[in-house]
């Protein structure tokens, strides 16, 4: 398939809000991705090239009806997140790497590349320029929201020659205040090896409704995705990478095309490195958890991502069967990198990794 070649010139006009909103807010009871912060930062890809680089208030979009994002579905989208360290400057996290993996999924929805300068730039002015909207309490951040749609207006199927890049953002707690039950796939799947669920492509997330809703009638919280093929070989949870802590060891399912390249997942895979704590990425057969569980040796299972950080699973049910983890403040693991994570992205620890981008 031809390439879209990308010239990468850009400017970014500046078009600032009368008046913050940010008063309206009540910091102390967000829910996440409810709260939108004062700009968004928008440009067009048409020609060729990237155009129209602009930060402007938060507002509605207008589009053609036809557009290819509404009826054939090009659209990706990122999720990282800015803090505040302790002498309130604002920092990113990974800023790199969500562009790379932003280009990764254009690449597969065979849609424009954005220069991996003009994504940092963009992302480090409006973040710069709204770094009030950083909360600060334990848990809480500004969530950055990059995302890119195929706007074409052709029922033609055939990839967009036009695009909107568009950021937004907004201040979050957890996404899972509290741990979560899993119920692993029986019927539907997410991904299969060579579709898109290594992209984070909109529609993994559309295909995932349904079968989140049956599993939510049924009292679980999130689907624990299996392979395709055996509905044997464990994957993710859609919102969340997963760890398994078995004996001493840390295992999570390798990544196989299949499986979204978490970047959180990857940095709580160096922070436990850098611990000398074991950690193995290979396959994960569901009927091995089940008998480390029977074992007592199954201690925790944990999901890792931008929204949900560490999330602790509580309850894991397979085929009708079960499985209660230990309580929370037992579990060593989950707990470390959740606080090692926030304490490196708030500068309580220094970033031994290079991760953070100070601004
Ligand atoms: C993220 O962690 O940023 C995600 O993309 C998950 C999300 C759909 C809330």
């Amino acid at each position: 398939m031809e390439r879209i070649e990308v010239k990468t010139q850009h400017e970014i006009k500046m078009n600032k809000v009368n008046q913050s909103r940010i008063n309206e807010v009540d910091f102390n009871s967000l829910v996440f991705g409810r709260v939108f912060s004062d700009h968004m930062f928008t440009a067009d890809f048409a020609d060729g090239q990237w155009q129209n680089c602009e930060i402007q208030p938060f507002g509605n979009l207008s589009m053609h009806p036809a557009s290819n994002v509404l009826h054939y579905g090009q659209a990706i989208f990122e999720g990282m997140k800015a803090f505040k360290y302790q002498d309130g400057t604002p920092v990113l996290f990974r800023l790199e790497e969500h562009a790379k993996r932003f280009n990764a999924s254009a690449r597969r929805l065979c849609m424009a590349e954005v220069p991996e300068e003009l994504f940092c730039e963009a992302i480090e002015k409006i973040i710069s320029l709204d770094r009030n909207w950083i909360p600060t309490f334990e848990g809480a951040s500004l969530y950055i929201r990059p995302f890119l749609i195929g706007t074409d207006g052709y029922l033609g199927v055939k990839p967009s020659q036009t695009f909107k890049f568009i950021i937004f953002t907004c201040p979050v707690g957890p996404y899972y205040p509290k741990p979560v039950t899993l119920v692993t796939a029986e019927k539907y799947v997410r991904a299969v090896v060579g579709g898109v669920g290594e992209a984070k492509a909109a529609g993994n997330y559309a295909a995932s409704l349904l079968p989140m809703r049956e599993a939510n009638n049924k009292g679980y919280d999130q689907v624990m995705w299996m392979d395709a093929n055996e509905f044997k070989y464990i994957q993710e949870v859609g919102t969340m990478n997963l760890f398994f802590v078995i004996g001493d060891k840390v295992v999570t399912p390798a990544i196989n095309g299949a499986i979204l390249k978490g970047i959180t997942r990857k940095s709580f895979i160096d922070i436990l490195k850098d611990k000398g704590i074991p950690v193995e990425e290979r396959d994960i057969t569901i009927d091995e958890i089940v008998e480390a569980y029977k074992t007592g040796e199954l201690k925790e299972i944990f999901g890792s991502g931008t929204a949900a950080v560490a999330s602790h699973v509580s309850e894991l049910t397979h085929k009708g069967y079960k499985m209660v983890l230990p309580p929370v403040e037992e579990r060593r693991i989950g707990n470390m990198l959740k606080r090692e994570l926030n304490d490196i992205r708030t500068g309580v620890v220094e970033d031994r990794f290079g991760w953070i981008k100070k601004l």
